[in-house]
């Protein structure tokens, strides 16, 4: 259990050793650390259930606390709070705690087993700024969880299907009419074949096939026809749509590694076609499917629906399958392969209506177990000055690789450490984009939008990325530059500021707790601020590596080495790597 979770199941118990019993302590950290570390409220509460002055029964669990030696400055201020600090000796204890196992300080939870469906890149088409949280926010809760002891499994759930690859398939047939895939007479192996398109070809025939269609019925025809010849896998045309997903999902994946983002799983919407037979028997046999004007639908619509709620659209008038309904086959296809406790799906706030659509279906058809729980875990859009999303200039989409590339470009400008040769200038101003990009984007609550600051997200000095990595490295090369000095434990953290850190450090529990429990990875990116800042001061305080003190230098180092350890866990839980040198 972590140090915190027993200090207060103890004070749980002087509180019944006074004659009171409460189910969650009522305990805060204070502002005011002279007047005491901590602030224990529940005398308010205990006194309406046991109608008893406040006052009194503070005094009487003051009493209980004194008898325990962690504990120091016990005072009770107003109508019955009870002040209190940690003494000395107990500070050091949990440094050193923390410095032999960090890992011991954090609760584990029950193993649960939890797919993230967290990419949602379209095949043949850039991934743009709206992938970008996506892959931040679902990533690191993937590792978040992880820490947790949860087993869990990232999939990429490409956008492989459907009309847009259609569209891609006839413009090359326009534009490229020669090509085997497109003669009913060629007799060879597809597999051996090279398609002369680069990935930034097939990046502008959507776009281009797109406009087209909106303009001449005919072409959009010609696109429907096709999209169904793939769907019914007509040799040629099902052969040449695979090719395209893999040259694709080879750039994709480019994008995502530079993310640092991992998936285990590379499946697509795609794969789960093989489902749909299967699917549509569960929801007849329920008899939840319902003609409507040559498509099919589902109604999911409650009697206590405060807005209408919209039928979810099953198959199309086309006898094409929905975007909802490859979906609903995912959810049938996980639960065959994988069979997962929790789904968590981190998709733009603006889906929130089809996902509800979407499990309101698996409701009523029982597709999963009831305890199986499905979240749509949203978040809001990255804006630019105008409170829009953000767009380039000309007001196209900003693709992600041209977003790290403004990025990269600004961290470059700032690189001003004489030690790092040119050739090395690239990679650390891309690692320090990484950071600036993902740390702005973990930091607001994930379901609210937030904009797009350059010069702000780059800054060394400020609530960034590149401020977080700067410093670590800089704890890092101090705890280089004391490799001969024998440092294996703290005694000696005394001051206030060395010892508001180790109180800080002990909020570490509770700020991955609430990470995991709101899927929002703000917290965290917010207490790695408050951690650094707050060694950062105590740094520029102290000369570490020249203390006479012994015992003093021999407790900093042990402080920074934690401190160290900690930043490192969380920014990799952010999934932000720290360059050795910047
Ligand atoms: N490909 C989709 C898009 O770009 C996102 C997919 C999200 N995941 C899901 N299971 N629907 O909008």
């Amino acid at each position: 259990m972590s140090i915190i979770s027993n200090l207060k199941k103890d004070i749980k118990e002087y509180i019944k050793n006074a004659g009171y019993e409460v189910e969650n302590l009522a305990i805060e950290t204070s502002n005011r650390k002279d007047l005491g570390e901590y602030q224990l409220n529940d005398a308010m509460q205990l006194a309406k259930k046991y109608k008893e002055n406040p006052r009194q029964i503070a005094e009487k669990i003051a009493s209980e606390l004194k008898k325990d030696e962690r504990f120091t400055n016990i005072n009770i201020a107003g109508p019955g709070f009870i002040n209190i600090s940690l003494s000395n000796e107990y500070i050091n204890e949990i440094l050193n705690d923390m410095n032999k196992d960090l890992f011991s300080n954090i609760d584990k939870r029950e193993k649960r087993k939890v797919i993230i469906d967290y990419g949602g890149a379209n095949v043949a088409k850039a991934l743009h700024v709206g992938h970008l949280r996506s892959a931040n926010i679902g990533e690191a809760l993937k590792r978040l969880a992880r820490l947790f002891g949860y087993e869990v499994l990232g999939d990429a759930h490409l956008g492989d299907y459907g009309r847009p690859l259609g569209f891609v398939v006839l413009e090359i047939s326009k534009e490229y009419p020669d090509l085997p895939y497109f003669d009913p007479n060629y007799k060879g192996d597809y597999h051996e074949l090279s398609l002369p398109i680069t990935n930034e070809e097939l990046e502008k025939l959507y776009p281009l096939a797109s406009s087209k269609a909106k303009e001449d019925e005919s072409y959009l025809e010609e696109g429907r026809i096709i999209t169904a010849k793939i769907q019914n896998h007509e040799r040629g045309y099902y052969d040449l749509w695979k090719k395209i997903v893999e040259i694709s999902k080879a750039d994709i994946k480019n994008v995502y590694d530079i993310l640092n983002t991992e998936f285990d799983l590379w499946l697509g919407e795609s794969d789960a076609v093989e489902y749909f037979d299967e699917l549509q028997e569960i929801f007849e046999k329920k008899n939840l499917l319902q003609k409507s004007e040559g498509a099919v639908i589902i109604d999911v619509s409650r009697n206590d629906d405060n807005s209408p709620m919209p039928p979810l659209l099953f198959v199309k008038s086309n006898k094409t399958i929905s975007y909802e309904t490859t979906d609903l086959a995912t959810i049938l296809q996980r639960k065959k392969e994988y069979n997962p406790d929790e789904i968590w799906y981190v998709v733009d706030g603006r889906q929130s209506l089809r996902f509800e659509q979407i499990f309101r279906a698996v409701r009523l058809s029982n597709l999963v177990r009831e305890d199986v729980i499905l979240e749509h875990v949203n978040f809001g859009t990255m804006n630019g000055k105008d409170g829009k999303p953000f767009k380039t200039r000309d007001g196209g989409v900003m693709t992600l690789k041209k977003l790290i590339d403004i990025v990269k470009e600004e961290t470059l400008k700032r690189i001003s450490n004489e030690s790092i040769k040119e050739e090395e200038k690239e990679d650390i101003s891309l690692s320090v984009a990484i950071a600036a990009l993902k740390y702005a984007d973990l930091l607001p609550y994930r379901a609210t939008d937030y904009v797009f600051e350059l010069e702000k997200f780059a800054d060394l000095d400020g609530k960034t990325g590149s401020y977080l990595l700067y410093s670590t490295i800089r704890m890092k090369s101090l705890l280089n530059k004391a490799k001969d000095i024998n440092y294996e434990k703290a005694n000696n953290i005394m001051g206030q500021s060395e010892k508001n850190i180790v109180l800080t450090l002990l909020e570490l529990n509770n700020i991955l707790n609430n990470s995991l429990d709101s899927k929002s990875l703000n917290e965290i990116a917010e207490y790695l601020y408050v951690l650094t800042s707050q060694y950062n001061k105590f740094y520029s305080e102290n000369r570490i590596l020249t203390e006479e003190n012994k015992e003093k230098q021999e407790s900093w180092l042990v402080l920074t080495k934690v401190v160290y350890r900690v930043n490192m866990l969380l920014l990799d839980i952010l999934g932000i790597k720290v360059p050795e040198k910047m």
